[in-house]
């Protein structure tokens, strides 16, 4: 791919690692006994990993590696900034660790894996794709590996490529992937490790040990880019409501994070679980009140997530997902809706049984139904809605100083547990509000993060999405601010993320760490 001015300068980046990781052949890890078991119907479904303890990587001298170790790495789901740094992180500690060590790539997501799809990567692709954004090196793709045909033939393929150890990187999905694959292969006496890497822009891949995924912090600086510049047209042009839909699937972290950096007149939290009714009927009560204020604009930010999470809706939704159409009780909210999201929430769901939220118009579902409220109250005033989404534009922005290193941090975490044989382990980096330097780091059981949920109406193992905490420090803080922003315009424009300068504003880390 052609590079920009900037992405070459990028390109010459050093991320900062912690001080541990940087002599990575004596890193170890000691395992801590874990306070809580994992629940049996997920000891049942894994029962070669489910006992596994959390890792926490230390230095220690230790003999230094002799044979070469070749791993294999694939992207799965929907790209975030920073993969490139977790496959450069990964290339550089392998080759620390031996100079002739492999690293394979898979194509397009599991599927290559699971259609023996693979490269070589070698070091002038490494090094053309430093802390550059995107997946494009390997592609991504969000095939589901779960039936026993798929993982026979992930077993094949990753034999047939003498690999010691697999990478994944992924969401929480991709990463229930990583689990049933570490099972399997140990079921089938495969020496084939797999280790996962807390990867989405949606903020909601978070447990004990892992603070953040990566990319979260990317996308939410650029969308709080656009974000401050909106808010910046609205009272200057000041005829416009801005409703901006935002990405992050079922949580609103992103939406938080966004907000809390660009202060908008009004965020519907989807945690809070309010009706559509209810949701309508806040915006109307927001524009009313402007208004008579003399101020016929306003900022609106709206969690893709947001339409799952209205119970009215909701029971639409399982509705159709289960039997196709409304049932009595649910047919009283499809009949208002306008026909066009009628038939974005009939879409296929995806293969992990997800409704795709960025495919539906919240945005212009709720400009369409405040209209009819503000027209059933008579307001006389003037109402524009411009419906905005800000969804793939974050996802492959060239990465934050943050998400740059932080995921190269990851890659070399990740080659420390292969390089000690560990499987069925996610990767984490801790500590993340301080400097790079002074980051800890280890391996949390991938069996630990699991619970069972009801996925397209089967009840599947899968690793529990971290939704906003309504009684967490991050909602707290918004609440506090919320009702000044309703009606004073206190508009913040953070600008595009900075590279070089201040350090003070390149380094600065996610607001969701605290
Ligand atoms: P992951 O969960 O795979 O990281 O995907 C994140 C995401 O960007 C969501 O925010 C969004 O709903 C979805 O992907 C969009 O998916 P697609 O790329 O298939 O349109």
């Amino acid at each position: 791919m052609l590079k920009s001015p900037l992405a070459q300068a990028r390109l010459h980046y050093k991320p900062s690692l912690p001080s541990l990781l940087s002599q990575i052949d004596a890193v170890i890890f000691r395992s801590i006994t874990a306070e809580a078991g994992v629940l049996p119907e997920i000891a049942a479904a894994f029962p070669e990993i489910s006992s596994f303890s959390l890792l926490k990587g230390e230095g220690s001298l230790r003999a230094k590696r002799k044979i070469p170790l070749r791993v294999g790495v694939v992207f799965s789901g929907g790209p975030a900034a920073g993969g490139h740094n977790v496959i450069a992180g990964l290339w550089d500690a392998l080759r620390t660790l031996h100079p002739h060590s492999e690293l394979v790539g898979f194509l397009n997501g599991p599927q290559g894996i699971v259609k023996n799809q693979a490269i070589y990567l070698t070091q002038d692709l490494i090094d053309s794709c430093r802390n550059q954004g995107g997946f494009d090196l390997i592609g991504s793709g969000r095939t589901k590996i779960e039936t026993s045909e798929h993982l026979a033939l992930a077993l094949a393929a990753v034999s047939e490529w003498k690999l010691d150890g697999l990478v994944i990187i992924g969401g929480d999905d991709s990463n229930t992937n990583a689990a049933l694959l570490a099972d399997y292969f140990l079921q089938k006496k495969s020496c084939v490790k797999v280790v996962g890497i807390p990867k989405t822009i949606d903020g909601d891949l978070q447990n004990r040990h892992v603070a953040i995924s990566f990319g979260f912090d990317t996308a939410a600086k650029t969308y709080a880019e656009l974000i401050g510049n909106i808010a910046r047209d609205a009272p200057s042009s000041r005829k416009y409501y801005h409703f901006i839909k935002l990405m992050g699937r079922s949580a609103s972290h992103l939406a938080l994070e966004c907000a809390l950096l660009t202060c908008p007149n009004l965020v519907c939290v989807a945690e809070e679980r309010k009706t559509l009714a209810e949701v309508v009927s806040l915006i109307a009560d927001l524009v009313v009140a402007r208004a008579k204020l003399g101020k016929s604009w306003g900022v609106i930010l709206i969690p893709e997530g947001l339409i799952e999470f209205m119970p009215d809706v909701a029971a639409l939704i399982q509705d159709l997902t289960l039997q196709g159409e409304p049932s009595s009780v649910s047919l009283r909210v499809w009949d208002q809706l306008p026909q066009k999201i009628q038939h974005q929430l009939l879409k296929e769901r995806d293969p992990h049984g997800n409704i795709a939220v960025s495919g539906i118009d919240t945005e212009e579902l709720l400009m369409e139904m405040v209209v009819r409220e503000l027209k059933n109250r008579q307001f006389e005033g003037a109402f524009n809605p411009v419906a905005h989404f800000f969804g793939y534009e974050g996802r492959c922005a060239l990465p934050s100083n943050f998400d740059a290193n932080y995921c190269f941090a990851l890659g070399f975490v990740a080659a420390a547990l292969l390089d000690q044989g560990y499987t069925g382990y996610m990767a984490f980096v801790g500590d993340l509000k301080k400097a790079p330097e002074e980051w800890s780091f280890g391996a949390v059981p991938l069996a630990q993060l699991m619970h069972v949920e009801n996925r397209a109406g089967k009840i599947k193992p899968v690793i529990a999405k971290a939704l906003v905490d309504l009684e967490g420090n991050i909602y707290q803080i918004y609440k506090k601010q919320a009702s000044s922003w309703r009606l004073e315009d206190h508009y913040l424009c953070p600008g595009p993320i900075q590279f070089f300068g201040n350090t003070a504003l390149i380094n600065t880390t996610p607001l969701l760490l605290n």
